[in-house]
């Protein structure tokens, strides 16, 4: 089934926050954010921007009627900066004007004076600062300081990767209209409807139920808006409620680059014990995340790094630290992946540096290593599949061992061109790391016209969620699709919902709405059986008709459902869904924290240009681990997307802040994301049909984040191609390698006559 959303989007016809019809009377916002990183706000001038053209009011912390704190995991996080200012592009006052041009056009007449502090930009030198925002924390199985002895050989080395831009097509924004009794509607782009009302309520100091907040979809938000929609929705409510009328911000591309947190880059060491038969015996690594200048997600985001540190490898003794680390930037966030990719990326790195020490490929030590059912993960969960199963899928599928043949003697037989190859497999697991998190509501109501609506916590953001909710619904009812609608996402419709993150909306929601239309089809079937006067055990519904002991019969759904309701019987209910068996302690370090794992094995192949530095993938063969897929198209998409956007954050993508904290990377001049000629000229997906995780929704494993991480194998295989053109390259694992870098590596300590 096709994305139910193609026919709008295509025509142009999907509503994006930006579209909804602008009520009369509506102010526009523009926010005066910091230019200094760090220091001491003195005083702020806003007498003469009041008096610009257009311009109602203009509000600062001085106008906050709540509490003056945005903070979602750690109250650290003001809305508008007070008495300091942390990074480049905090919030300092929000002008309110007719019109956002004379919104903006005001901002220019803002003063502020700040008296500049110290800036940190860098996470190491804020860890031995002591600028950390919680404590250290340490995953650990076996005893990695006893290991070391056994091992045959020990390799060290550092490994970074940097931050990526979220570049969500729909900025970020916020629409607020005020209604009866002081009830404030926030329209947000947000991933986190329940988050932005409790934003709203905190800073506004207005009850929650005064707070009506929904979402129809984002044009994406790749966890870029599971926070940080907070600070716009806050900002506009809060004028809202001051100033009693609706008001509108929707961000520029530039002040969105500017003002927002990204991907945490890492800095870390590791080191890597290997015996004399390449088996991983000991494993140590120390993460370094840049968090920004608040917690936001950043502790949460650390946490799933520490549990994907040795991705899809059995490692009998790892001890791994992590130190999120308080610096002068936006405060980064959420970004596919959660910090897993970051994890992933040093444990490849540590067997690459392995690989190039004893002269192999690195595929050797991966295959070598890779889990099999029943092996301990460090955080104490063991593993029910084979890692192998996908890897040695995709080996033979698509012939690796030819690919490396034809590699070799493209090679051997060209100077200027060098070619590549990388595998890259994955382990994610599936569920909120924070165990609570994993619960979630469906409202559905069946009309006596036999329509139905539902209603869930999951938003849609091109992801293709709302249509598997859908098909859950007409699978369960077994009714046709048209006769389902998704309704927007809404608090007052479904309450304290988790966000859509963690790839888990659709195995959450879908659930909830499988409870729902269960419970009502119990109630429908009630009915019939009473009606055709046979055992309920044997009504049947099927293709809009109800059988009874498998024969159909003349009741059509339609007719089911009105007699239903004629009977005084209930056609909607309100479910409830709550993850079993998962649990984490955190004081242990220990648990069974994920539903199940997703798994995958990539086989990237790269060209580089060797006078250039310029290169391109060539193919990228994959097997993936659907389980039951409900939707192959949609899945597909997830592939694709989520693999370029791997490559990009590996390759092209390059954030740069100076040493001052400001972004210099600040539009897409001088941010380059993937475009159509940066993806890999083949992608081949194979999908691996397993039965085992029930904890999927209809068995269709989650699928939104893991596929980034595929894109981890495009880095090796750039480094693996320069490797070919120059053996004495010592190339660093510092990601991502964008062409420069490619260059310096190719001439390193080395003059080529060609
Ligand atoms: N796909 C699209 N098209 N747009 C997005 O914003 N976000 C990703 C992923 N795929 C995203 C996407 C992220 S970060 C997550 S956590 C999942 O979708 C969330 O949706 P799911 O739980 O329904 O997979
Ligand atoms: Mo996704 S990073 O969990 O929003």
């Amino acid at each position: 089934m096709k994305n139910i959303d193609s026919y709008t989007h295509t025509r142009g016809e999907s509503i994006y926050l930006d579209d909804i019809p602008v009520v009369a009377g509506t102010l526009y916002g523009a926010c005066f954010d910091s230019p200094v990183a760090h220091g001491k706000l003195i005083s702020i001038e806003t007498a003469e921007a009041a008096k610009c053209e257009g311009v109602f009011r203009i509000l600062t912390y001085k106008d906050i009627t709540g509490e003056n704190q945005i903070g979602g995991i750690i109250p650290d996080e003001p809305l508008f900066a007070d008495h300091h200012v942390h990074f480049c592009g905090m919030p300092i006052a929000l002008v309110l004007a007719d019109s956002d041009e004379h919104a903006r056009a005001a901002l220019h007449k803002i003063k502020v004076n700040i008296e500049p502090l110290p800036v940190i930009t860098d996470p190491r030198e804020a860890a031995a600062k002591g600028e950390l925002i919680i404590p250290p924390r340490k995953f650990k199985i076996g005893e990695v300081d006893t290991a070391w002895a056994g091992c045959e050989y020990i390799f060290e080395g550092q490994a970074d990767t940097n931050g990526q831009e979220h570049l969500y097509i729909e900025t970020q924004g916020a629409y607020t209209i005020p209604q009866e009794n002081g009830v404030i509607r926030v329209y947000s782009s947000t991933q986190g409807p329940t988050a932005v009302q409790r934003a709203v309520s905190k800073t506004t100091g207005l009850p929650m139920h005064q707070i009506e907040v929904d979402v129809t979809r984002l044009g994406g938000g790749f966890g870029g808006k599971e926070d940080q929609a907070n600070t716009w929705a806050a900002l506009c409510a809060l004028a809202t409620h001051v100033t009693k009328r609706p008001v509108k911000y929707s961000l520029h591309r530039m002040d969105d680059m500017r003002m927002t947190g990204k991907r945490h880059p890492y800095s870390s060491d590791f080191k890597i014990g290997l015996d004399k038969d390449l088996k991983i015996i000991a494993y140590e690594a120390t993460f370094y995340q840049n968090a920004g200048a608040a917690a936001d997600l950043s502790p949460a985001v650390m946490e799933r790094t520490l549990f994907h540190c040795t991705n899809s490898y059995f490692i009998p003794n790892v001890t791994a630290t992590a130190f999120c680390c308080r610096t002068h930037l936006p405060p980064n966030t959420a970004f596919r992946g959660f910090g897993g990719p970051q994890g992933m990326f040093v444990i490849e790195a540590a067997i690459a540096k392995a690989a190039d020490e004893l002269g192999i490929d690195a595929t050797v030590i991966q295959q070598n290593n890779l889990l099999v059912t029943g092996n301990e993960l460090p955080y104490g969960q063991k593993v029910v599949s084979e890692a192998n199963e996908c890897w040695n899928e995709a080996m033979a599928r698509f012939e690796f061992e030819k690919t490396t043949k034809a590699v070799e003697t493209f090679n051997a037989s060209n100077k200027l061109y060098k070619k590549g190859v990388a595998i890259m497999p994955i382990c994610f697991g599936i569920s909120f790391t924070n165990t609570l998190m994993n619960q979630s509501r469906a409202l559905v109501h069946v009309y006596t016209d036999g329509s139905v609506v539902v209603s869930t916590a999951a938003i849609e953001m091109g992801q293709g969620v709302n249509t598997k909710i859908l098909q859950v619904v007409a699978q369960t009812f077994s009714i046709s699709p048209e006769k389902v609608r998704v309704n927007s996402t809404n608090t007052y419709r479904i309450a304290n919902t988790s966000p859509t993150a963690a790839s888990a909306a659709a195995d959450l929601n879908g659930k909830a709405t499988l409870i729902a239309c269960e419970t009502i089809l119990g109630r429908i079937k009630t009915v019939a059986a009473a009606e055709l006067k046979v055992d309920e055990s044997a009504i049947e519904l099927k293709d809009e008709f109800v059988y009874a002991n498998g024969t159909k019969t003349e009741w059509d759904w339609k007719k089911i459902v009105l007699t239903t309701y004629n009977k005084r019987v209930s056609l909607s209910e309100h479910s409830h869904y709550s993850t079993p068996d998962i649990h984490f302690d955190k004081t242990k370090e220990k648990g069974h924290p994920f539903a199940y794992h997703v798994y995958g094995t990539a086989i990237v192949t790269a060209t580089i240009d060797c006078l250039r530095g310029t290169y391109e993938f060539d193919s990228v063969n994959l097997i993936h681990d659907f389980g039951t897929t409900m939707n192959k198209i949609i899945d597909k998409g997830q592939i694709e997307g989520g693999l370029v956007q791997g490559i990009g954050w590996m390759t092209l993508e390059e954030v740069v802040y100076d040493k001052n904290g400001k972004l210099r990377s600040n539009a897409l001049s001088t941010y380059k994301v993937p475009d159509i000629y940066s993806v890999p000229k083949e992608i081949n997906i194979g999908f691996l049909q397993t039965q085992k995780d029930n904890l999927a929704i209809f068995r269709s494993k989650a699928v939104g984040e893991p596929p980034l991480m595929y894109g981890i194998g495009a880095f090796f295989a750039l480094r693996n191609a320069i490797k070919n053109f120059n053996p004495e390259a010592k190339t660093e694992f510092n990601a991502p390698m964008t062409p420069e870098r490619v260059l310096m590596n190719l001439y390193a300590k080395k003059l080529v006559t060609v």
